[in-house]
């Protein structure tokens, strides 16, 4: 099996690569092989030889600061890495072929594009909102026409910034133990809203511009992706995630929140909160990206499965699997960032560090902030028979000792004014 990592310095993308290298995967994928081949000899099988059997080839640009650190160790692990950028048709085309694409290469902030006009014109003169659109779907659109080319399949790292920001803006709620609550019993009485319930936004909650010129990218490569699989008959998978989390992950204030919040309280920079009073009440969900790389890891073997065994076709007694799912920790993850803020104070708020952070409340909003997003990822759970092995606190306590064993971390990924 050949994978290829869009985007395999980033986070995510080095995550799931490492994920897919680790000896665990190795044995999950040994097991799993022995159990559907009736004819592999159990003597002449090793775990070295699906060692072998798998290549992944990592491509990226290095355009986010901190992804170059990700490079040599990824190389050790067995990967190989392709130094390239996607918005160029040339260099996808030159790409080898492989079996399936995963893509996580984009620029992933709701802030992103949005720079004042004509002040960001570093490269090839082209505005801010231009650039991301080229790397964000123009890069798709390569990367669709390779699949198309090499009939490889595709899984498509996608975003929960896809829902409404109109709608998820006027959800009715009240700020309750330092998080905003939905006021459900108003919504589930008087005004029911498509794709919301107590469990979160399903997948047919509205996505009703405006998204954010980020969402919208991630909704358009989604449309584009399932178009080219149906008319080019290549499999496709669409896991949309809500906030992706874990050590290494680079920050900054708009992206990479909880990496960005905790190392700046360690070393004890400067914080704001905006909107909501400066209550920093907002609430989100969290999700290691090893449980990403697990679904994932399903979703290819059920691709596999049916290619081999019934020439592609679901037995009848096989529930159809939903193409695009909520992919995310769930309402379990919910936190605020004041709920995050104070669990760093009680990890953290002694002398010890030097003076506590200064925290600025501003109410004034940002753009495209939203109450409340948790992703309500059941259909994923139940069509997968997966579930997220890794909880909301054990997540932050991988980033709280990656921030101690790395005081430089937000100078490497730009998270420093
Ligand atoms: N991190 C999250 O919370 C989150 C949540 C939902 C969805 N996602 C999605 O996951 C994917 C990965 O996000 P991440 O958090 O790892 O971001 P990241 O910035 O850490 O990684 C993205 C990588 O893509 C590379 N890249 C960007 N444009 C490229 C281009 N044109 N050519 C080659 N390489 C390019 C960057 O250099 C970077 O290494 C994105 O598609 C994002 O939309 C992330």
């Amino acid at each position: 099996m050949h994978l290829l990592i869009t985007g395999g310095c980033g986070f995510v993308g080095s995550a799931i690569a490492r994920w897919f290298l680790s000896e665990r995967f190795l044995s999950e994928r040994f097991l799993s092989e022995r159990f559907h081949s009736e004819e592999l000899d159990a003597g002449s099988a090793s775990q070295g030889s699906f060692r072998s059997s798998l290549r992944l080839t990592l491509v990226d640009n290095l355009m986010r600061a901190g992804s170059q650190t990700n490079r040599a160790s990824l190389e050790c692990l067995g990967a190989e890495v392709v130094i390239g950028d996607l918005r160029d048709r040339d260099f996808v085309e030159s790409l080898p072929a492989c079996d399936w694409v995963i893509d996580c290469a984009a620029n992933p902030s709701v802030l992103a594009g949005i720079g004042p006009a004509g002040i960001d014109l570093s490269e090839k003169n082209e505005s801010p909102s231009q650039r991301l659109v080229d790397h964000n779907l123009g890069s798709t659109i390569h990367l669709l026409e390779y699949c198309k080319r090499h009939r490889a399949g595709m899984v498509l790292v996608s975003s929960s910034r896809v829902y409404s920001i109109r709608e998820l803006a006027s959800l009715a709620c009240r700020i309750e133990n330092s998080s905003l609550l939905i006021d459900w019993d108003r919504i589930e009485s008087e005004n029911r809203i498509p794709g919301l319930s107590r469990h979160g936004i399903r997948e047919s909650f509205s996505i009703e511009p405006p998204l954010s010129l980020y969402g919208t990218t991630k909704l358009a490569s989604e449309w584009l992706a399932k178009e080219y699989s149906n008319a080019f008959d290549f499999p496709l998978w669409i896991n949309r995630c809500g906030i992706l989390a874990g050590a290494g992950q680079f920050g900054k204030a708009d992206q990479g929140i909880i990496t960005y919040w905790m190392h700046r309280y360690l070393y004890r920079h400067p914080l704001r909160m905006f909107g909501f009073q400066g209550t920093g009440a907002q609430v989100r969900d969290c999700l290691h990206p090893e449980d990403l790389a697990r679904l994932i890891h399903l979703q290819i073997l059920e691709t596999q499965r049916l290619a081999t065994q019934h020439g592609g076709q679901a037995r009848s007694s096989d529930p159809p699997k939903p193409i695009t799912v909520n992919v995310s920790g769930g309402i379990e993850s919910a936190f605020s960032l004041q709920e995050l803020h104070e669990w760093c104070a009680r990890r953290w708020g002694s002398e010890r560090f030097g003076p506590v952070c200064n925290l600025q409340r501003i109410d004034q909003p940002r753009p495209f902030d939203a109450p409340w997003i948790v992703l309500d990822a059941r259909n994923a759970r139940q069509a997968w028979n997966w579930e997220p092995l890794r909880n909301r606190l054990s997540i932050w306590e991988e980033i709280a000792e990656h921030a101690e064993e790395n005081p430089n971390w937000l100078q490497i990924s730009g998270g420093i004014d």
